[in-house]
């Protein structure tokens, strides 16, 4: 239990050092309808070209890809600083993330936080995924929230291609240095690959209930203007 008070504390400890003019920013569009929906239309045009890989909604088009719709805006935005610092890298992201503005960035966020996931139909393992059900209920809701929706500053898991929630969760296992610093290497390196394998079956099929994925969409709307 404390070695996971002590990783929550240095998560929030992130949140304060995210890039305030950016935060300024959100805050001044989200709290507008008027101004949002103008973030959201010029965020899905600069976002024509990520729908190659992201889909035009930010549904994925390929398993080693994630969807990018649902997610927090405030992540989505840490996760370019990431790419373009190098704090995080990816062949392409690496580059893209440092060719957009901040504006372009701020956009895009907006843009696609404000879609809804794809349902996922592939038939599963049952023993496996109730296992990966009971792993990520006792480990990672606190952070990740009871549905895997996410937080401010964790990214929502429910409804991720499996091969990328694998791949994601293999990495920090392995001290990868494509994600070196990340709160997730101390975490993930508690998993065995089984586990790895469960709870990656059973993310990538939790599907929240309609009523839950509108309640989530309304909260992301609203949450830099908080
Ligand atoms: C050629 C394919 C490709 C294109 C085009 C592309 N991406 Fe990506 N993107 C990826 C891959 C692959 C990853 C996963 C990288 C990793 O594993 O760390 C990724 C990861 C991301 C992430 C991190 C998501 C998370 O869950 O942590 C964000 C945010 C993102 N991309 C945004 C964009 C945006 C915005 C654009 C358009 C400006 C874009 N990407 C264009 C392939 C692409
Ligand atoms: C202390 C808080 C915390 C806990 C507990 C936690 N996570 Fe995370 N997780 C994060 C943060 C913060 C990130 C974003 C890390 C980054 O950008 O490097 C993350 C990222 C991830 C990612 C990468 C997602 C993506 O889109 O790239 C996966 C997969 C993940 N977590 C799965 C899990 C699982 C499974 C558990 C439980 C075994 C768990 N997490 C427990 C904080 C946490």
């Amino acid at each position: 239990m404390r070695i996971y008070l002590c990783l929550l504390l240095s998560c929030l400890a992130t949140v304060a050092s995210a890039n305030e003019e950016a935060m300024a920013r959100f805050n001044y569009l989200m709290g507008d309808e008027g101004r949002r929906q103008q973030a959201f239309e010029a965020g899905r045009e600069r976002a024509l070209f990520c729908s190659y890989c992201h889909g035009e909604t930010g549904n994925s088009r390929r398993p080693h890809i994630p969807n990018l719709a649902g997610q927090n805006p405030v992540y989505l935005f840490s996760a370019f600083e990431k790419f373009a610092s190098g704090e995080r890298t990816d062949f392409v992201m690496s580059k893209l993330a440092a060719n957009l503005t901040q504006e372009d960035r701020v956009n895009i966020a907006v843009y696609f936080s404000q879609q809804p996931v794809n349902k996922v139909v592939l038939s599963v393992d049952e023993d496996l995924r109730r296992r990966g059900a009971a792993l990520f209920r006792n480990t990672c809701t606190g952070c990740h929230g009871q549905q895997a929706l996410g937080m401010e500053n964790t990214p929502r898991l429910a409804g991720q291609p499996e091969e990328y929630l694998n791949k994601a969760l293999t990495r920090f296992r392995e001290n990868d240095p494509s994600r070196a610093g990340s709160v997730m290497m101390s975490i993930a390196s508690l998993l065995s690959k089984e586990d790895i394998k469960a709870v990656s079956a059973y993310l990538s099929r939790l599907q929240p209930s309609s009523s839950e994925e509108q309640a989530n969409l309304a909260r992301l709307g609203r949450v830099a203007a908080q």
